[in-house]
């Protein structure tokens, strides 16, 4: 393996915007990776992130930085209808891969994904950063030590002003609207405390275009909500919806039998400012900066990003297991957890 000679996991990312910025940051403070190469069909992207993260090599095709590059792991970071062929050639090719969520926009490119990777004897590993997340990782320590009982219901949410992407407004290239875009978070964190033992899946959507809430420009859901029932009677509530102004919102709840946890991922920042002027940043996706603000700390560690990374460079190297909620096949179960949602707002009927 290529990092016996710099001691360091060598790294190539496909796609070069929001994502790909997520996961070379993260990468980079690992202090374990090297960020080799990056591969965008879109120059401006390619050099702004060439000035960004210094990498050494840019290549407009991908299938070009595979043939010429030696690397250990692929971050897949372009629109979600190239996931599975992107993570498919870069598996062939002999590199790892970490795969952005969702996995892939219809369950058998999911499988296919998940089996190509095992033939080829490397890792898939879903990005799935909420299972990072300190607040959520210590939010189940208290629930594993009794602290609230038994949970009995879990409801969590993700949600914002719509997708910065392109591809996110067509069904063809997302896969699906809010839900699958935001809701695999809050149904990947909840598959991975709870399990998969679900006895009925419910859910509720707008339809897309005119029969969205505020976006008709989108034709996957603006709205969904999905309801898990499991055999053991627990009870989890996901909801995503693009209707949330100032900032992204994401919220975790669980209610046990003698007590309740509640998580704030996105808007509970320590940090209060008053500014007239308005600052540069302050939460993902608020577009008011001034007056009172709530700025996040550090995004790339409270979003769980920077661990999820640090995991995947630790497994690469060798050192620890891919952990549940991040293996391919976690990732597969998401998406046909989402399919099964969209299948009961659809027909009306509860599905298993
Ligand atoms: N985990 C998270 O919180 C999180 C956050 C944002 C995005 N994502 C995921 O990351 C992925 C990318 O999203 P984004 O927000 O970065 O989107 P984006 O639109 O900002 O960037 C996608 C990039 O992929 C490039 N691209 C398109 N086709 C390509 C091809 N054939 N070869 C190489 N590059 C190509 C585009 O030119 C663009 O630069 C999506 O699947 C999204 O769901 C995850």
């Amino acid at each position: 393996m290529s990092t016996e000679s710099s001691g360091k996991v060598k790294v190539g990312i496909v796609g070069a915007k929001f994502a790909a910025k997520l996961h070379a940051e993260s990468y980079k403070r690992t202090q374990k990776a090297q960020l080799v190469s990056v591969a965008d069909i879109d120059e401006e992207a390619l050099e702004l992130f060439q000035s960004d993260f210094d990498v050494e090599t840019t290549y407009s095709d991908y299938s070009d930085m595979l043939k010429n590059e030696d690397l250990d792991v692929i971050s897949v970071c372009v629109p979600n209808f190239l996931h599975s062929e992107v993570a498919i050639t870069a598996a062939q090719s002999g590199s790892h891969v970490v795969c952005e969520k969702p996995l892939a926009t219809t369950v058998e490119d999911a499988e296919r994904m998940v089996k190509v990777a095992s033939e080829n004897d490397v890792k898939l590993m879903y990005a799935e950063d909420w299972v990072f997340a300190p607040a959520l990782i210590r939010a189940t320590e208290i629930l594993n030590e009794g602290g609230i009982g038994d949970l009995l219901y879990l409801r969590a949410k993700e949600s914002h002003s719509g997708s910065h992407s392109i591809y996110a407004k067509k069904l063809e290239y997302c896969g699906g609207g809010s839900l699958i875009h935001l809701g695999i978070h809050p149904l990947g964190f909840a598959l991975s405390l709870l399990g998969d033992n679900i006895e009925s899946v419910t859910g509720v959507t707008t339809g897309g275009q005119a029969d969205n809430l505020l976006h008709g420009d989108f034709e996957g859901e603006d709205w969904g909500l999905g309801v898990l029932k499991y055999s053991d009677g627990k009870v989890a509530q996901i909801e995503a919806n693009y209707v949330t102004q100032g900032g992204m919102d994401d919220v975790v709840e669980m209610f046990g039998t003698d007590g309740v946890i509640k998580v704030d991922l996105t808007q509970g920042s320590p940090l209060r400012v008053f500014s007239q002027k308005g600052l540069d940043y302050t939460v993902e996706k608020a577009k008011v900066k001034s007056g009172w603000s709530f700025p996040a700390i550090d995004e790339y560690s409270s979003l769980g990003y920077q661990g999820e990374i640090e995991h995947f460079v630790n497994c690469v190297l060798g050192k620890t297991d891919l952990q549940k909620g991040v293996r391919g096949e976690d990732g597969l179960k998401v998406i046909e957890t989402i399919k099964e949602i969209y299948n009961a707002a659809e027909t009306g009927d509860q599905s298993i």
